[in-house]
């Protein structure tokens, strides 16, 4: 089992940041003129119900994109010698998806349309599509080099991540003023437009607006928020993320499909949303399985209710049952788990853990487990030992810690 790294803002991340900047410099031949990070994040509870206008509750992980960035100088030629270089973009990242190199993209402000970049240069490419919209702002060239320590794949919320590091970058350097659920919709429209993932507003919520330490209760309606205090330590708690390397794309069908069965459902009650579903609604109007995706959605808000309510009176292991009601219901109303989550969810409760869930958009990524401190390597080991077992690849297994949402580092 590998460690959750230190917390943000922590040596570590001043460290990581002074590192990146020098390797900005041997790339693009000066300085860049910051660097800012933001976290990957998990979700406690409150699963699918961020695109029904429901209520959610992530934390901002100690794993984080960060990016160093440098605006291009109205008085410098264009890296190609020519004065029409100033709206130029050029991306570099050591975030491949084999771990190795640098992979680069270049491409201009004014050519940004949804299906232009592919791969990962389509995150940052995707917030400069939607700052420089028909009613956005002139967003000129810029360098920029990225990194990320957030699990690509594993359901961590990796791409919004590298989206949020490069709002907060831009917002900074071009003084947007943009507050922090402004710069939320606006990388939910670069995913959503322009990477093409119809994902709603949690991720990035919980990236641009978590703390250490708390968990963000998110009514993502209003986008009203509140930091609830996760006193994990002082409960001899922490939370073990087992990644089953199941690999998960929310650009693939059944997100869609899911988001699509719940408009369904909330035409046929009458409702804009299922938000505005009646507790004691009969859902037998509605075909079997449409009822089923209500159903987890109506029952998952109440869960999230009922969890703020646990740990605002300090019972974080009451939160343990809630965990694992909210596993079953994503298992067998909402269909979205897979053998490897349910493996390792069963394996985690049955060894000791206090709760387990898988957590994010489900279909393969993570699961998490609530774990008393001191079993957290047993369970680990035990849940690695089933995987091998049951013929499964080796799932990868650490701890994290809420940590603080994104910001500039340098
Ligand atoms: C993904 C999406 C989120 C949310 C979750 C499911 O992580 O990006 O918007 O819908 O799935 O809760």
């Amino acid at each position: 089992m590998t460690r959750g790294r230190t917390a943000p803002g922590s040596g570590h991340d001043d460290a990581r940041a002074r590192q990146l900047a020098r390797r900005f410099a041997g790339v693009f031949g000066h300085a860049p003129d910051g660097v800012w990070r933001a976290p990957g994040r998990v979700n406690l509870i409150g699963e699918h119900t961020d695109y029904n206008d429901g209520f959610v509750l992530p934390f901002a992980l100690d794993r984080s994109a960060m990016v160093a960035v440098r605006l291009r100088r109205p008085e410098e030629p264009g890296p190609d010698g020519g004065a029409a270089g100033h709206d130029v973009v050029d991306l570099a990242s050591t975030w491949t998806p084999d771990g190795t190199g640098l992979s680069r993209a270049r491409l201009r402000v004014a050519d940004l349309v949804p299906g232009a970049v592919a791969g990962w240069g389509a995150y940052p490419a995707g917030v400069v599509h939607v700052l420089s919209g028909p009613d956005g702002v002139r967003v000129p060239g810029f360098e920029l080099l990225l990194d990320s320590t957030v699990p690509v794949g594993a359901g961590l919320s990796s791409s919004h991540a590298v989206e949020v590091a490069t709002i907060v970058a831009l917002d900074d350097l071009l003084a947007l003023g943009l507050d922090r659920p402004a710069m939320a919709r606006l990388t939910q429209r670069a995913e959503n437009e322009f990477v093409g993932a119809p994902t709603g507003i949690m991720d990035q919520s919980a990236s641009l607006r978590g703390r250490a330490g708390a968990a963000l209760f998110l009514d993502c309606r209003s986008l009203e928020a509140e930091l609830v205090p996760l006193p994990l330590a002082e409960h001899g708690l922490t939370v073990l993320v087992v990644d089953t390397r199941v690999a998960h794309s929310h650009a693939d069908g059944g997100y869609a499909a899911r988001r699509a069965a719940c408009e369904r459902g909330a035409a046929a009650l009458g409702v804009g949303s299922l938000r505005d579903v009646p507790r004691d609604t009969d859902l037998g109007a509605l075909d079997e399985e449409t009822a089923r995706r209500v159903r987890h959605v109506l029952t998952e808000n109440d869960r999230v209710l009922e969890t703020v309510e646990r740990l605002r009176a300090g019972d974080v292991t009451g939160i343990g049952e809630l965990l694992a009601a909210s596993h079953a219901s994503l298992r067998d109303d909402y269909e979205v788990s897979c053998p490897e989550l349910d493996l390792a969810v069963d394996t985690a409760r049955g060894a000791g853990a206090v709760g387990a869930r898988m957590t994010g958009g489900g279909f393969g990524g993570s699961a998490i487990a609530l774990v008393p401190a001191d079993a957290a390597e047993r369970i680990a080991a035990t849940v690695a030992e089933a995987f091998a077992r049951a013929g499964h690849r080796a799932p990868d297994a650490f701890l994290v810690a809420p940590g603080d949402g994104a910001g500039r580092v340098l």
